[in-house]
């Protein structure tokens, strides 16, 4: 079942001029449910305009403060984005999903290692609850974060960043990349490229000494580090990593379509959730599980539907899908059969999906 709960918006603020925080109040008896730890998201839900609106936002606030907090950029034309951050108000009410989602590690609190974090733009905010998590928690990691924005006010998160500096003096180093704006620092001008990533391996961290990476920003940049970072002798499975997804990739369009050539037509689904069984049938109108169910009247859980939050995962229990993209599962989970279903295109005649995972 697509659980959502009313939540009212303690505070809202402006973070930039077109980034708002908001503020969760979460109820003694709700707070269980709402247990999180850093790096996750929670799934937000607005009707606006008579549409059912919803997206998935990291949590920017750290599970040891006690406190539900995400940070919301105005996106151009973005529905969702506009209202929270022209509408929205303290004591107005929003439909939210408990967080979820898989991008931090375990605490580990005799980690002394260094933890080494790149961020673009608002792809700061699962960061910073990693940050704020690691350094509270871990008194003897130390944390280094490669911060990329166009300009110096657009920083989001400046002055908090600033304060957690301070707090853990000498455990956290922030380098500051700017693409419209001179620094005095060469290396500090413009995006990420691999001769920085290089140079920073020389100077700044020593890949021996990295307990684990994070990114969070577009896909390019994600790659392009975690190539340079593996060519440097880190492990794969130390880097990890969160999409902002702006348009498919060639390779992705290829994907698409080798998915879609392998459709079945008319296929019977049977969907398990919340220990209830819904059938129906696919139409020539929906290429994929969710949105055929959702049509056919389920009510199922749901944020991007563009393969990146993971909200409408399933797994296959019976039949075969093949998925049109994937940002958010992992190899181990796709071997366990999950999909996401908003990309799960039926190529059998009966398919049969449990969202009880
Ligand atoms: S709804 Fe986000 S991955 Fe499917």
């Amino acid at each position: 079942m697509a659980k959502f709960f009313p939540l009212k918006v303690k505070d809202v603020y402006k973070e930039t001029d077109d980034c708002s925080v908001v503020t969760f109040d979460i109820p003694e008896d709700l707070k269980p449910d709402f247990i999180y730890h850093q790096g996750q998201h929670l799934t937000l839900k607005k009707d606006i305009n008579g549409e059912d609106v919803r997206r998935s936002y990291s949590l920017c606030s750290s599970p040891v403060d006690d406190e539900w907090k995400v940070a919301v950029k105005q996106i151009f034309e973005g529905k969702f984005s506009t209202y929270v951050n022209q509408e929205l108000k303290a004591n107005d009410i929003l439909e939210v999903m408990p967080p979820s989602g898989d991008f931090g590690v375990d605490v580990q609190q005799d980690n002394d290692k260094t933890y080494l974090f790149f961020a673009a733009g608002s792809g700061i905010t699962p960061i910073l609850s990693m940050i704020k998590t690691h350094l509270s928690k871990e008194p003897n990691a130390n944390c280094k974060l490669f911060y990329l924005n166009k300009n110096a006010k657009s920083i989001i998160f400046k002055e908090e960043i600033e304060q957690i500096r301070n707090r853990y003096f000498g455990r956290f180093e922030i380098f500051y990349f700017l693409t419209r704006e001179q620094r005095d620092i060469e290396l500090l001008n413009g995006r990420f490229t691999p001769e920085k990533i290089q140079l920073l391996a020389n100077t700044v961290f020593d890949v021996n000494e990295v307990s684990d990476v994070f990114v969070c920003g577009p896909e390019q940049m994600i790659f392009m580090i975690r190539d340079e970072l593996t060519a440097l002798g880190l492990e794969n499975d130390r880097i990890h990593y969160e999409l902002f997804v702006s348009g498919l990739s060639e390779e992705d369009k290829k994907r698409t379509e080798e998915a879609l050539a392998k459709r079945k037509e008319g296929t019977q689904i049977t969907i398990m959730d919340g220990g209830k069984e819904f059938h129906f049938a696919m139409t020539k109108d929906y290429d994929n599980i969710l949105d055929a169910a959702l049509a056919a009247g389920a009510d199922l859980p749901f944020a991007c539907k563009g393969g990146v939050c993971s909200t409408c995962k399933c797994r296959v229990m019976e039949g075969n899908v093949e998925m049109k993209v994937n940002y958010a599962l992992e190899k181990d989970e796709v071997a366990q059969n999950l999909v996401l279903s908003c990309q799960a295109v039926p190529t059998s005649e009966k398919v049969t999906v449990d969202f009880d995972v």
